[in-house]
């Protein structure tokens, strides 16, 4: 069915669009094609087959997703409009950029990062146990997901106990309201210094841990940058996995909770059969992922399901749209836990191609210990009032989740 948009497809400032944006979703993928809007000066593409094109095509690059950094600043900032700047230049050759993510992507799947997951997984029981036994709402936000996404991502990246509170700072420091610009600095200065120590650290005395491998396997990212070049790498990913990833654990935990709360016979099920949790968790992933939009750029001019996009064009691939179309899956809008985990897994919360996810196995895993550990330990969750959603649509999810958990009285 093809529908008629109008002039303007969406208001990117309009406040519904973060309570709910996916009714708006449904509108553009019914337009067939993606469309353009001149207020934001950008195109949308909303149907899961043109975003995967836009993924898959070598002339749409990722710098596109800083510049949408930039689009969701100003409508933050209250823009009701927004002109494109000049794209940045390419970061890198891809040949370079290929090893760095080879590098990265071998240090997450080594045996030390299989070794964190014990410890992780009775974290979470311990946690939840002790959230479940307190009276009163619980913040699933500040109580439970951040505190335990701090400890698996200070484990991975081998925090010392002394250098814990700079590596919190920083890790926790996209939740509240945004730091003055002193203490920002003072916070980014910590973390820096304190991954800088650990890279020469290892480079003097080689360790098995995620850091080490990392440094013992230089990226050469720009080719040919020696030492310091290749400690940049180390500190840009360590930067990065610490925080921009802290949050897509955190914000993908809540939605999932928000879901079980708001569908208590999901919950139900998952409680009555603990192998429904990592369908659970990749339905979660689905159904209101905390990645809404992901930004390409047309480095030429291409053609994406009958839509010119001249070279220069900004895309905003809805990830949100994509997936609840229901070209890909029967009921999308439906929140099933039941629903096969592989096709769930066809969702784009992770990205797909060139730059998509090197931890989604990682979070995968961890947001299946969080919510099997929640699930021992409560009967049921129920929303509670006070919850604060992330203040734009792009990137969804809470800041705080209050919910009341009933401790459980029998194993399920
Ligand atoms: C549920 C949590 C997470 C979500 C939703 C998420 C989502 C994403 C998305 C959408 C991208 C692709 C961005 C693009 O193509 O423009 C990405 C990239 C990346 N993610 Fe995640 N992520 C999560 C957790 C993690 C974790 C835990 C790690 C590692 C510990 C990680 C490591 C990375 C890396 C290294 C990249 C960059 C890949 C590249 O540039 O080639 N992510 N993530």
């Amino acid at each position: 069915m093809t529908t008629t948009i109008p002039v303007e497809p969406v208001d990117l400032a309009d406040a519904a669009l973060v309570e709910n944006p996916y009714p708006h979703y449904a509108r553009l993928r019914g337009a067939g094609a993606p469309v353009r809007s001149s207020v934001w000066d950008c195109w949308f593409a909303a149907t899961h087959a043109q975003c995967h094109a836009v993924f898959g095509d070598s002339r749409f690059s990722a710098v596109g997703q800083p510049m949408l950094r930039g689009l969701q600043a100003a409508v933050v900032s209250g823009a009701r409009s927004y002109a494109l700047p000049e794209p940045p230049p390419e970061p890198d050759a891809s040949a370079h950029r290929a090893q760095g993510r080879r590098t990265t992507g071998r240090a997450l799947s080594t045996g030390y990062v299989d070794g964190l997951w014990p410890g992780f997984a009775a974290a979470c029981r311990e946690l939840a146990a002790d959230l479940a036994a307190r009276p009163g709402p619980v913040d699933v936000v500040a109580d439970y997901a951040i505190p335990l996404a701090t400890r698996l991502l200070a484990d991975l990246m081998a925090i010392a106990d002394a250098d814990l509170p700079a590596f919190r700072a920083w890790a926790e420091s996209g939740y509240g309201p945004p730091a003055d610009a002193a203490d920002q600095r003072r916070i980014v200065r910590g973390i820096r210094e304190l991954l800088a120590r650990s890279a020469v650290g290892r480079l003097r005395e080689p360790t098995q841990d995620f850091i080490g491998h990392l440094v013992a396997n230089p990226g050469t990212l720009t080719g040919g940058g020696g030492v310091g070049e290749h400690l940049e790498f180390v500190l840009g990913t360590g930067l990065m996995i610490s925080l921009v990833t802290h949050q897509g654990l955190v914000l993908s935990f809540g939605t999932l909770v928000d879901a079980l709360a708001r569908h208590p016979g999901q919950y139900a099920r998952v409680r009555a059969d603990r192998a429904l949790v990592p369908g659970a968790v990749e339905e979660g992933l689905r159904y209101d992922p905390s990645t809404q939009a992901l930004g390409r750029l047309a480095r030429a001019d291409v053609v994406i399901d009958g839509t010119p996009i001249p070279a220069g064009g900004l895309v905003l691939c809805l990830v949100g749209s994509a997936n609840r179309d229901p070209a890909q899956w029967p009921d999308a809008d439906t929140f099933d836990v039941g629903r096969d985990t592989r096709a769930a897994a066809r969702h784009l919360t992770f990205g797909w191609g060139a730059t998509s996810c090197l931890g989604a196995a990682m979070s995968r895993q961890a947001m299946s210990h969080m919510l099997a550990a929640l699930v021992d330990a409560a009967d049921a969750v129920t929303p509670s009032s006070g919850a604060v959603r992330f203040p734009e649509f792009m990137t969804r999810g809470y800041t705080a989740l209050p919910v009341h958990l009933t401790p459980a009285r029998s194993d399920g």
